[in-house]
């Protein structure tokens, strides 16, 4: 019946019957928080371009991650700056690397804290690749998917408890899961980066992990962001491999591609709500344009409503607190 019969704005009136008939809540234990660790540090190192986020030395992520947990997050996402860099990313496959350190350090402290490992060589790599270079300065698929998978059991040794290839090489994924098996650890799961695109809003990221590309760009194994035909078979390709959960990246320009992946798989999906997603909301709030708590809330209520279960937020230990208030 429609209008004057129909009046939608009835269950609009008062705080409490929106609350009643609101379809998507937020929750601290939907939320990864990432975590920039790096060899050498002391202390805290701030991020230019990303306030409230820091590069830290391996005591400083005990403590971040204490408090992440604290908060009622489940899981922090870690990324690690090397000391030194070569062409073949040895850093990012070394048992005693940055990140298995951290790892380790960081499950002693706090066994509840789900660590997820990051695989990637780029900020491993002298030319901030995530791969190996051929003589013509392509990307290698193989050889690198060789390293990803010694990487994945390097993590896996060092404890973390999922395992997050992002390099978006092909086939990394049943290699890596048959990788692990053969380790036995067949019981951990893997959360594919399958839907990576090409992005212009990891720039901030590139500056804090210091993972620019030498030279080039990364379209030639990121996606096109106009593509979502292709991200649908990206992650269709990474569940048949063996991917436990499937990943979209960015997040707020990709919702149709979050809710494209979600009916397709009906696996778990997790959205990255990225470094510029992030950096252009505290800047536009820095300088007075944005409320900083109702634009970060509605980003990612709007992130979840699309289809993610997961978000992975650098906003997670302030929206933890706003929800909690
Ligand atoms: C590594 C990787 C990147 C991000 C996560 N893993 C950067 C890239 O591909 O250059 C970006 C995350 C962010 O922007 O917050 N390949």
């Amino acid at each position: 019946m429609p209008f004057p019969a129909t009046r939608l704005r009835r269950l609009r009136r008062t705080p409490a019957l929106r609350g009643l008939v609101r379809e998507t809540r937020l929750d601290p234990a939907d939320f990864v928080y990432p975590m920039f660790v790096e060899a050498g540090l002391s202390g805290r190192q701030p991020i230019g371009s990303m306030p409230g986020v820091d590069r830290l030395s391996i005591d400083a992520a005990v403590a971040e991650a204490g408090e992440v947990a604290a908060l009622g997050i489940p899981a922090v996402l870690l990324f690690g700056i090397p000391a030194e860099k070569d062409a073949e990313g040895t850093g990012a496959y070394d048992d005693e690397g940055i990140v298995q350190l951290a790892t380790r350090a960081i499950k002693r402290e706090h066994p509840d804290l789900l660590v997820i490992g990051d695989v990637c060589l780029c900020e491993y790599t002298d030319h901030g690749h995530c791969g190996l270079l051929r003589p013509d300065g392509s990307v290698d698929n193989d050889s690198s998917v060789e390293l990803h998978v010694r990487t994945s059991v390097s993590l896996a040794r060092a404890g973390a408890d999922i395992i997050a290839p992002s390099d978006m090489m092909d086939g990394r994924v049943g290699a890596i899961r048959a990788g692990l098996d053969d380790e036995g650890f067949s019981d951990l799961p893997i959360m594919a980066y399958s839907a990576k695109f090409a992005s212009a809003f990891y720039g901030p990221f590139r500056d804090a992990a210091d993972s620019a590309p030498a030279f080039g760009d990364r379209r030639a194994y990121q996606m096109d962001p106009a593509n979502g035909d292709e991200a649908v078979r990206e992650a269709v390709l990474d569940v048949e491999e063996g991917a436990d959960v499937v990943m979209v990246k960015p997040a707020l320009p990709y919702l149709d591609v979050i809710w494209r992946v979600k009916e397709r798989t009906g696996l778990p999906v997790a959205a990255y709500n990225v470094s510029g997603e992030y950096a252009m909301v505290k800047a536009a709030a820095a300088a007075g344009h944005l409320d900083e708590r109702t634009t970060v809330l509605e980003t990612l209520t709007s992130i979840r409503r699309a289809g993610a279960d997961i978000v992975i937020t650098y906003h997670a230990k302030d929206a933890a607190r706003w929800i909690q208030q």
